[in-house]
């Protein structure tokens, strides 16, 4: 379970999050709002690559603040441009890295990273340039890079909002896949109706949060 107790969060002058209190168990968990509501500073804060200046983030029971590096290997984070996630020039690599970084045995990594590319239909890319993949190519790339690790859960932050109907599609179908309880940031409104619940953010504050059609409806008639 992730658990938001007493939240606050600030850039600068800026009370971006306040008094955020919720707990995640449920398996597919969706987080919507206008630009600029705290969306992405949430989702961050969810795994550790943000520390809340008030409150406290735990997972699974390790605070955030005291275990930040342990908490970002149980919480994978699935960014919006997977530009900004893949490091390494050539697919298969690129899966490997993290398993590399544990010091895993040779044969091992190996197998991980078969199962993932087959898993994501990615297996005929594997010795491709990362770079010249295509935009949903890469977003399965960033995807599968990190499952391979085999987080507990998974965060993903828009990571359909750069690619065209097609492509968002395919992403779409993987993340419905994904077999850990999965926390969505999207603007994808139709995508969250199977959902259990979706959370509203509105200027940093949480103003609606429960089952899908609830929480859409107070949304559009918000931004209406
Ligand atoms: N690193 C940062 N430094 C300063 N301000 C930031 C930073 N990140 C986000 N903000 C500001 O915090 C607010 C919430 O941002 P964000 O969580 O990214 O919203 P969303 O993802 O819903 O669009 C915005 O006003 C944004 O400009
Ligand atoms: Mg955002």
């Amino acid at each position: 379970m992730i658990q938001v107790s007493d939240v606050s969060h600030r850039f600068g002058e800026r009370e971006v999050l306040k008094d955020i209190n919720l707990s995640v168990r449920e398996r597919r968990v969706g987080v919507i709002g206008a630009n600029g509501s705290g969306k992405s500073t949430f989702a961050r804060l969810l795994n550790g690559l943000l520390i809340p200046d008030s409150g406290a983030v735990t997972v699974d029971g390790l605070d955030t603040r005291e275990d930040a590096k342990a908490v970002r290997r149980r919480v994978g984070f699935v960014f919006q441009n997977p530009d900004n996630q893949i490091v390494f020039p050539v697919v298969e690599e690129d899966i490997a890295f993290g398993l590399k970084n544990l010091k895993l045995p040779k044969r091992e990594i190996a197998r991980k990273v078969d199962t993932v590319l087959a898993e994501y239909g990615l297996t005929h890319l594997r010795d491709r340039a990362a770079h010249l993949l295509s935009g949903g190519e890469k977003q399965l790339l960033a995807i599968s890079a990190v499952l391979v690790m085999e987080p507990r859960y998974v965060v993903l932050d828009e990571p359909m909002t750069l690619l065209d109907l097609r492509n968002k599609k395919l992403i779409l179908d993987t993340i419905r896949t994904i077999g850990q309880p999965v926390v969505l940031v999207t603007h994808d409104l139709d995508h969250l109706r199977d959902f259990e619940r979706v959370i509203v953010f509105d200027g940093g504050r949480v103003v609606a949060d429960g089952p899908p059609r609830d929480a859409i409806r107070h949304y559009t008639r918000a931004m209406a």
